[in-house]
Protein backbone atom coordinates (compact mmCIF):
# COMPACT_ATOMS: atom_id res chain seq x y z
CA UNK A 1 0.00 0.00 0.00
CA UNK A 2 1.66 3.49 -1.14
CA UNK A 3 1.24 6.62 1.40
CA UNK A 4 0.15 8.34 -1.92
CA UNK A 5 -0.59 7.62 -5.81
CA UNK A 6 1.78 9.17 -7.39
CA UNK A 7 4.93 7.95 -8.95
CA UNK A 8 8.05 8.48 -11.20
CA UNK A 9 7.84 6.70 -14.36
CA UNK A 10 10.95 4.53 -15.62
CA UNK A 11 13.93 6.17 -16.98
CA UNK A 12 12.73 9.79 -16.14
CA UNK A 13 13.77 9.96 -12.95
CA UNK A 14 16.87 8.00 -12.46
CA UNK A 15 18.15 5.97 -9.28
CA UNK A 16 16.03 9.01 -6.86
CA UNK A 17 19.25 9.93 -6.06
CA UNK A 18 19.43 12.24 -8.75
CA UNK A 19 16.12 14.32 -7.45
CA UNK A 20 16.67 14.28 -4.02
CA UNK A 21 18.95 17.78 -4.09
CA UNK A 22 15.53 18.98 -6.07
CA UNK A 23 12.47 18.24 -3.72
CA UNK A 24 11.71 15.82 -0.90
CA UNK A 25 11.59 13.05 -3.05
CA UNK A 26 10.82 10.70 0.11
CA UNK A 27 6.66 12.62 0.07
CA UNK A 28 6.37 10.40 -3.40
CA UNK A 29 4.09 7.73 -3.14
CA UNK A 30 7.13 5.12 -5.35
CA UNK A 31 9.95 5.70 -7.42
CA UNK A 32 10.40 3.53 -10.14
CA UNK A 33 14.33 3.26 -11.35
CA UNK A 34 15.78 2.98 -14.15
CA UNK A 35 15.26 -0.19 -16.33
CA UNK A 36 18.18 -2.74 -15.13
CA UNK A 37 19.38 -5.74 -17.11
CA UNK A 38 21.45 -8.32 -15.97
CA UNK A 39 24.51 -7.11 -17.90
CA UNK A 40 25.81 -3.52 -18.12
CA UNK A 41 24.55 -1.37 -21.05
CA UNK A 42 25.27 1.44 -22.58
CA UNK A 43 22.27 2.20 -24.92
CA UNK A 44 21.83 3.24 -28.31
CA UNK A 45 24.24 5.22 -30.40
CA UNK A 46 23.72 9.17 -30.80
CA UNK A 47 21.82 11.32 -31.08
CA UNK A 48 18.82 9.65 -28.46
CA UNK A 49 16.32 12.20 -27.78
CA UNK A 50 14.49 14.45 -30.45
CA UNK A 51 11.84 17.07 -29.64
CA UNK A 52 8.20 16.65 -31.46
CA UNK A 53 4.96 18.56 -31.15
CA UNK A 54 3.82 18.12 -27.12
CA UNK A 55 6.30 15.01 -27.06
CA UNK A 56 9.51 13.64 -26.89
CA UNK A 57 10.80 10.85 -28.72
CA UNK A 58 13.67 8.83 -27.03
CA UNK A 59 15.84 5.96 -28.14
CA UNK A 60 18.22 5.52 -24.83
CA UNK A 61 18.24 1.86 -25.35
CA UNK A 62 18.04 0.99 -21.85
CA UNK A 63 21.93 2.66 -20.92
CA UNK A 64 21.98 0.91 -17.33
CA UNK A 65 24.69 0.01 -14.49
CA UNK A 66 23.89 -3.74 -14.49
CA UNK A 67 21.87 -5.40 -11.91
CA UNK A 68 24.90 -6.21 -9.75
CA UNK A 69 26.09 -2.70 -9.69
CA UNK A 70 22.75 -2.00 -8.70
CA UNK A 71 22.25 -4.07 -5.74
CA UNK A 72 26.21 -2.98 -4.63
CA UNK A 73 25.67 1.17 -5.11
CA UNK A 74 22.03 1.95 -4.97
CA UNK A 75 20.23 -0.55 -2.51
CA UNK A 76 21.78 0.53 0.55
CA UNK A 77 20.72 3.99 0.11
CA UNK A 78 17.16 3.01 -0.69
CA UNK A 79 16.88 0.81 2.37
CA UNK A 80 16.88 4.00 4.16
CA UNK A 81 14.58 5.46 2.65
CA UNK A 82 10.64 6.22 3.57
CA UNK A 83 9.53 5.95 -0.34
CA UNK A 84 9.63 2.64 -1.22
CA UNK A 85 11.78 2.33 -4.43
CA UNK A 86 10.51 -0.44 -7.64
CA UNK A 87 12.74 -1.99 -9.86
CA UNK A 88 11.79 -1.50 -13.61
CA UNK A 89 13.47 -4.85 -15.22
CA UNK A 90 14.31 -5.62 -19.00
CA UNK A 91 15.37 -9.07 -20.52
CA UNK A 92 15.97 -10.76 -23.73
CA UNK A 93 14.67 -14.03 -22.59
CA UNK A 94 12.10 -15.42 -19.86
CA UNK A 95 15.39 -16.69 -18.31
CA UNK A 96 17.29 -13.03 -18.12
CA UNK A 97 14.02 -11.71 -16.34
CA UNK A 98 13.88 -14.79 -13.84
CA UNK A 99 17.59 -14.33 -13.21
CA UNK A 100 16.55 -10.64 -12.76
CA UNK A 101 13.93 -11.05 -10.47
CA UNK A 102 15.87 -13.90 -8.41
CA UNK A 103 18.75 -11.81 -7.85
CA UNK A 104 16.25 -8.75 -6.77
CA UNK A 105 14.56 -11.04 -4.08
CA UNK A 106 14.94 -10.34 -0.46
CA UNK A 107 17.93 -7.36 -1.22
CA UNK A 108 17.14 -4.47 1.41
CA UNK A 109 15.49 -1.35 -0.21
CA UNK A 110 14.16 -2.68 -3.39
CA UNK A 111 9.66 -2.51 -2.67
CA UNK A 112 8.69 -4.26 -5.66
CA UNK A 113 9.60 -5.16 -9.27
CA UNK A 114 7.93 -3.69 -12.38
CA UNK A 115 8.91 -6.05 -15.18
CA UNK A 116 9.23 -3.89 -18.51
CA UNK A 117 8.14 -6.12 -21.53
CA UNK A 118 7.55 -2.94 -23.81
CA UNK A 119 10.85 -1.07 -24.59
CA UNK A 120 10.69 -0.44 -28.37
CA UNK A 121 14.19 0.80 -27.79
CA UNK A 122 16.17 -2.62 -27.99
CA UNK A 123 16.51 -5.34 -30.64
CA UNK A 124 15.93 -8.11 -28.48
CA UNK A 125 13.20 -8.79 -26.06
CA UNK A 126 11.99 -5.72 -24.88
CA UNK A 127 8.50 -4.99 -26.35
CA UNK A 128 8.32 -8.24 -28.57
CA UNK A 129 7.20 -10.08 -25.15
CA UNK A 130 4.51 -7.77 -24.39
CA UNK A 131 3.12 -7.98 -27.74
CA UNK A 132 1.62 -11.45 -27.42
CA UNK A 133 -0.30 -12.53 -24.29
CA UNK A 134 1.22 -16.02 -24.21
CA UNK A 135 4.63 -14.79 -23.90
CA UNK A 136 3.74 -11.63 -21.80
CA UNK A 137 2.42 -14.24 -19.37
CA UNK A 138 5.22 -16.67 -19.45
CA UNK A 139 7.59 -13.54 -18.65
CA UNK A 140 5.10 -12.82 -15.97
CA UNK A 141 5.26 -16.54 -14.23
CA UNK A 142 8.86 -16.83 -14.52
CA UNK A 143 9.16 -13.22 -12.64
CA UNK A 144 6.64 -14.22 -9.79
CA UNK A 145 7.68 -17.52 -9.14
CA UNK A 146 11.06 -16.17 -8.87
CA UNK A 147 10.37 -13.49 -6.62
CA UNK A 148 8.40 -12.47 -2.89
CA UNK A 149 8.41 -9.14 -3.71
CA UNK A 150 5.26 -7.37 -5.34
CA UNK A 151 5.40 -7.75 -9.40
CA UNK A 152 4.10 -5.40 -12.05
CA UNK A 153 4.00 -5.75 -15.46
CA UNK A 154 4.29 -2.83 -17.53
CA UNK A 155 2.54 -2.98 -21.10
CA UNK A 156 2.89 -1.75 -24.20
CA UNK A 157 1.00 0.31 -26.32
CA UNK A 158 2.17 -0.74 -29.70
CA UNK A 159 -0.23 -4.02 -30.41
CA UNK A 160 -4.05 -4.13 -30.81
CA UNK A 161 -5.30 -6.18 -28.26
CA UNK A 162 -4.30 -4.77 -24.77
CA UNK A 163 -6.86 -6.09 -22.84
CA UNK A 164 -5.99 -9.50 -23.92
CA UNK A 165 -2.27 -8.63 -22.80
CA UNK A 166 -3.61 -7.74 -19.74
CA UNK A 167 -5.63 -10.61 -18.83
CA UNK A 168 -2.89 -13.32 -19.55
CA UNK A 169 -0.40 -11.34 -17.46
CA UNK A 170 -3.45 -11.35 -14.55
CA UNK A 171 -4.27 -14.61 -15.16
CA UNK A 172 -0.28 -15.71 -14.81
CA UNK A 173 -0.06 -13.97 -11.24
CA UNK A 174 0.92 -10.20 -11.84
CA UNK A 175 -0.01 -8.03 -8.66
CA UNK A 176 -0.83 -5.19 -10.85
CA UNK A 177 -0.30 -3.81 -14.23
CA UNK A 178 1.32 -0.33 -15.15
CA UNK A 179 0.95 1.05 -18.72
CA UNK A 180 1.44 2.44 -21.14
CA UNK A 181 5.00 2.73 -22.43
CA UNK A 182 5.95 5.00 -25.28
CA UNK A 183 4.43 4.63 -28.73
CA UNK A 184 6.97 3.74 -32.02
CA UNK A 185 7.81 7.10 -33.10
CA UNK A 186 10.39 8.69 -35.97
CA UNK A 187 11.59 12.13 -36.58
CA UNK A 188 13.11 12.88 -40.02
CA UNK A 189 15.71 15.88 -40.35
CA UNK A 190 15.07 17.23 -43.55
CA UNK A 191 18.10 18.89 -44.02
CA UNK A 192 20.72 15.40 -43.26
CA UNK A 193 17.27 13.42 -45.22
CA UNK A 194 17.43 11.21 -42.85
CA UNK A 195 15.78 10.30 -39.64
CA UNK A 196 17.67 11.63 -36.54
CA UNK A 197 17.76 9.39 -34.27
CA UNK A 198 20.65 6.81 -34.13
CA UNK A 199 18.32 4.24 -33.93
CA UNK A 200 16.01 5.58 -36.31
CA UNK A 201 12.80 5.65 -34.61
CA UNK A 202 12.54 5.83 -30.60
CA UNK A 203 9.15 5.59 -28.69
CA UNK A 204 6.85 9.11 -28.58
CA UNK A 205 5.95 10.23 -25.03
CA UNK A 206 4.61 13.76 -23.19
CA UNK A 207 0.86 15.15 -23.09
CA UNK A 208 1.12 13.87 -27.29
CA UNK A 209 0.26 10.20 -26.02
CA UNK A 210 -2.15 11.18 -22.99
CA UNK A 211 -5.09 10.54 -24.55
CA UNK A 212 -4.23 7.37 -25.79
CA UNK A 213 -2.85 6.25 -22.49
CA UNK A 214 -6.41 7.10 -21.15
CA UNK A 215 -8.50 5.34 -23.67
CA UNK A 216 -5.81 2.55 -22.81
CA UNK A 217 -5.87 2.48 -19.22
CA UNK A 218 -9.62 2.78 -19.09
CA UNK A 219 -9.86 -0.41 -21.11
CA UNK A 220 -7.77 -2.39 -19.26
CA UNK A 221 -9.01 -1.44 -15.75
CA UNK A 222 -12.23 -2.81 -16.93
CA UNK A 223 -10.89 -5.81 -18.21
CA UNK A 224 -8.86 -7.23 -14.68
CA UNK A 225 -9.10 -6.77 -11.44
CA UNK A 226 -5.95 -5.69 -10.87
CA UNK A 227 -4.86 -2.47 -10.13
CA UNK A 228 -3.70 -0.19 -12.79
CA UNK A 229 -0.92 1.73 -12.68
CA UNK A 230 -1.71 5.32 -15.09
CA UNK A 231 0.90 6.73 -17.20
CA UNK A 232 1.77 8.70 -20.43
CA UNK A 233 1.64 12.27 -20.65
CA UNK A 234 0.24 13.25 -17.64
CA UNK A 235 1.93 16.76 -16.63
CA UNK A 236 -0.77 18.31 -14.58
CA UNK A 237 -3.00 17.13 -11.37
CA UNK A 238 -5.97 17.24 -13.66
CA UNK A 239 -3.89 14.78 -15.84
CA UNK A 240 -3.57 12.60 -13.02
CA UNK A 241 -7.11 13.02 -11.80
CA UNK A 242 -8.39 11.80 -15.33
CA UNK A 243 -5.99 8.54 -15.38
CA UNK A 244 -7.68 8.14 -11.86
CA UNK A 245 -11.08 8.51 -13.44
CA UNK A 246 -10.45 6.49 -15.84
CA UNK A 247 -9.84 3.41 -13.23
CA UNK A 248 -6.12 3.49 -12.39
CA UNK A 249 -5.09 3.32 -8.83
CA UNK A 250 -2.10 5.17 -8.68
CA UNK A 251 -0.27 7.23 -11.78
CA UNK A 252 3.65 7.41 -12.39
CA UNK A 253 4.97 10.83 -13.84
CA UNK A 254 7.37 10.66 -17.05
CA UNK A 255 8.36 13.20 -19.35
CA UNK A 256 6.97 16.01 -17.67
CA UNK A 257 9.49 16.15 -15.11
CA UNK A 258 12.12 16.75 -17.71
CA UNK A 259 10.29 20.16 -18.54
CA UNK A 260 9.32 20.44 -14.47
CA UNK A 261 11.51 18.43 -12.25
CA UNK A 262 9.21 19.29 -9.82
CA UNK A 263 6.38 17.99 -11.42
CA UNK A 264 5.89 14.74 -9.15
CA UNK A 265 5.53 16.55 -6.18
CA UNK A 266 3.27 19.80 -8.20
CA UNK A 267 1.00 17.23 -9.56
CA UNK A 268 0.57 15.53 -5.64
CA UNK A 269 0.05 19.06 -4.16
CA UNK A 270 -2.56 19.84 -6.64
CA UNK A 271 -4.45 16.22 -6.46
CA UNK A 272 -4.62 17.39 -2.60
CA UNK A 273 -5.77 20.53 -3.73
CA UNK A 274 -8.45 18.97 -6.08
CA UNK A 275 -9.69 16.95 -3.21
CA UNK A 276 -10.07 19.16 -0.82
CA UNK A 277 -12.14 22.00 -3.32
CA UNK A 278 -14.66 18.85 -4.29
CA UNK A 279 -14.82 17.31 -0.54
CA UNK A 280 -13.16 14.31 -1.71
CA UNK A 281 -11.96 12.31 1.52
CA UNK A 282 -10.44 9.46 0.04
CA UNK A 283 -8.81 8.97 -3.54
CA UNK A 284 -10.90 5.75 -3.86
CA UNK A 285 -14.09 7.69 -4.34
CA UNK A 286 -12.97 9.07 -8.09
CA UNK A 287 -11.29 5.84 -9.02
CA UNK A 288 -12.99 4.48 -12.03
CA UNK A 289 -15.81 7.74 -11.31
CA UNK A 290 -15.85 7.95 -15.46
CA UNK A 291 -17.23 4.28 -15.74
CA UNK A 292 -19.95 4.34 -13.78
C1 LIG B 1 14.16 9.08 -21.62
C2 LIG B 1 13.19 7.99 -21.29
C3 LIG B 1 13.67 6.76 -20.80
C4 LIG B 1 12.78 5.73 -20.47
N1 LIG B 1 13.28 4.55 -19.98
C5 LIG B 1 12.40 3.57 -19.60
C6 LIG B 1 12.88 2.36 -19.01
O1 LIG B 1 14.08 2.17 -18.79
N2 LIG B 1 11.97 1.40 -18.67
C7 LIG B 1 10.61 1.59 -18.87
O2 LIG B 1 9.82 0.70 -18.55
N3 LIG B 1 10.14 2.74 -19.39
C8 LIG B 1 11.00 3.72 -19.76
N4 LIG B 1 10.52 4.89 -20.30
C9 LIG B 1 9.05 5.06 -20.48
C10 LIG B 1 8.42 5.84 -19.32
O3 LIG B 1 8.62 5.19 -18.08
C11 LIG B 1 6.91 6.06 -19.57
O4 LIG B 1 6.27 4.80 -19.64
C12 LIG B 1 6.64 6.82 -20.86
O5 LIG B 1 7.62 7.82 -21.07
C13 LIG B 1 5.25 7.45 -20.88
O6 LIG B 1 5.08 8.36 -19.81
P1 LIG B 1 5.34 9.97 -19.95
O7 LIG B 1 4.61 10.42 -21.18
O8 LIG B 1 4.82 10.55 -18.69
O9 LIG B 1 6.82 10.14 -20.10
C14 LIG B 1 11.38 5.93 -20.64
C15 LIG B 1 10.91 7.17 -21.11
C16 LIG B 1 11.78 8.20 -21.43
C17 LIG B 1 11.23 9.52 -21.92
Amino acid sequence: MLANPVMTASGTFGYGTEYSHIFDIQKLGAIVCKGTTLEPREGNPQPRLAETASGLINSIGLQNIGVKDLIREKTPLWAGWRVPVIVNIAGESVDDYSQLAKELDGVAGISGIEVNISCPNIKAGGAEFGANPESAARVTAAVKSATSLPVLVKLTPNTNNISKIAIAVAKAGADAISLINTLKGMYIDITTRRPLLGSKTGGLSGPAIKPIALAMVYEVAGAVELPVIGCGGIATAGDAIEFFMAGATAIQIGTATFINPHAPLDILEGIEQFMKKEGIKDITEIIGAARE
